[in-house]
C-alpha cells in the first residue's frame, strides 16, 4: 500500500511519513525545500521512502510531484493533504483591514487551490488503487473551518481556505463514492507545531498535543474508518462530526 503525504518536511506531516513507514508502507514524503529531518528518514528507508519536491502554489510542481509518486509507487492509497500556512506572516489577520490580496492568495494556493489540483494530478492512481481495496483522501483540517463553531472571528485568511478545503473534500466523498475513493477531514486540535507556535499560549484544550502522538491517533482512525465514514469532518480525539 502506496502513500503521499504533503508537508512532510516537518510538524504532523514528519509524524505521519514516520508512522507509515513503521506500518511498512511504501511513501512519497512531500517536501517543498530540503528537510534534513526526512533526508535522514530516507537513509532509514531508502527502497521504501521517496522525497519529493513540491510547492503547493505551483501547478507545474503538483505536476511534477504526481509524475514521480506514480513511477515510484505505482498506485496510490492514501493521499494526505498535510501541508498548510496560518499566513505568510505567520499570524492570520485579526481585521479585515489587515487583509493583503498576495497573502490572502498564498493561503488559498497553498490550503484549496494546491491540494485540490494535486487531488486530480493523482485521482487516476487512487482509482487504480480501489480496485482492490478503496482508498482513503485525507485532509488535515482546522477547527476554525466551522462556521457555526466560530464565536471569536479573525484569522481570516486561514478560516476561509480551510472552510473551503471541507467544501471540497466533502464534494470529493461524493463523487469518490462512485469510484470506491473516500475523502475525510481530520481536525487534530492544538499541536506542538511551528504553525501554532503564536497561539500555544490561548490553547482552548487541556493539552497541547504532539506530532507524534496525532500522527498516531490519525492513522489508528483511517484504519478503521470505512465508506459509511466518508464525508466527514471529524475531531480526532473525541471521534465526534464538527458542525460545518
Ligand atoms: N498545529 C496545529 O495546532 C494545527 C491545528 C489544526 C490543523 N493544523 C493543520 O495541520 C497541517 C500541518 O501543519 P503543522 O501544524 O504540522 O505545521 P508546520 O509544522 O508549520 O508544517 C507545515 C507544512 O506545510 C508545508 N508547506 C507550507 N507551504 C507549502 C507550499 N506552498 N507547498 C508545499 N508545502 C508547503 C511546510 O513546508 P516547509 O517546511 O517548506 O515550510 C510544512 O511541511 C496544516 O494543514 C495545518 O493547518 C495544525
Amino acid at each position: 500500500m502506496s502513500a503521499f503525504v504533503t508537508g512532510a518536511s516537518r510538524g504532523i506531516g514528519l509524524a505521519l511519513v514516520q508512522g507509515l513507514l513503521r506500518q511498512g508502507r511504501r511513501v512519497v514524503a512531500a517536501q517543498r525545500g530540503q528537510s534534513q529531518a526526512l533526508q535522514a528518514l530516507h537513509q532509514e528507508y531508502p527502497e521504501r521512502l521517496l522525497p519529493v519536491k513540491l510547492d503547493l502554489t505551483d501547478e507545474a510542481s503538483i505536476k511534477s510531484a504526481a509524475a514521480e509518486a506514480e513511477t515510484f509507487a505505482g498506485d496510490v492509497q492514501l493521499l494526505v493533504h498535510n501541508a498548510g500556512i496560518m499566513h505568510p506572516s505567520g499570524r492570520g489577520e485579526n481585521s479585515v483591514s489587515r487583509l493583503e490580496f498576495n497573502a490572502f492568495s498564498q493561503v488559498l494556493a497553498t490550503n484549496v487551490l494546491g491540494p485540490a489540483m494535486l487531488t486530480k494530478a493523482l485521482y487516476p492512481r487512487l482509482r487504480a488503487a480501489a480496485a482492490t481495496e478503496p482508498s482513503k483522501v485525507v485532509a488535515v483540517g482546522a477547527g476554525v473551518a466551522s462556521l457555526q463553531g466560530n464565536q471569536a472571528g479573525g484569522w481570516y485568511s486561514y478560516r476561509a481556505s480551510k472552510t473551503a478545503m471541507n467544501a471540497f473534500m466533502k464534494n470529493l466523498s461524493i463523487e469518490g463514492a462512485r469510484h470506491k475513493v473516500m475523502a475525510f477531514t481530520l481536525y487534530p486540535q492544538m499541536v506542538d507545531t511551528a504553525l501554532a507556535k503564536p497561539y500555544v499560549k490561548g490553547n482552548p484544550y487541556p493539552e497541547l498535543r504532539t506530532p507524534e502522538e496525532t500522527a498516531e491517533r490519525m492513522l489508528e482512525l483511517l484504519q478503521s474508518f470505512g465508506p459509511a465514514d466518508t464525508g466527514r469532518f471529524v475531531n480526532i480525539w473525541s471521534k465526534e462530526d464538527i458542525p460545518w
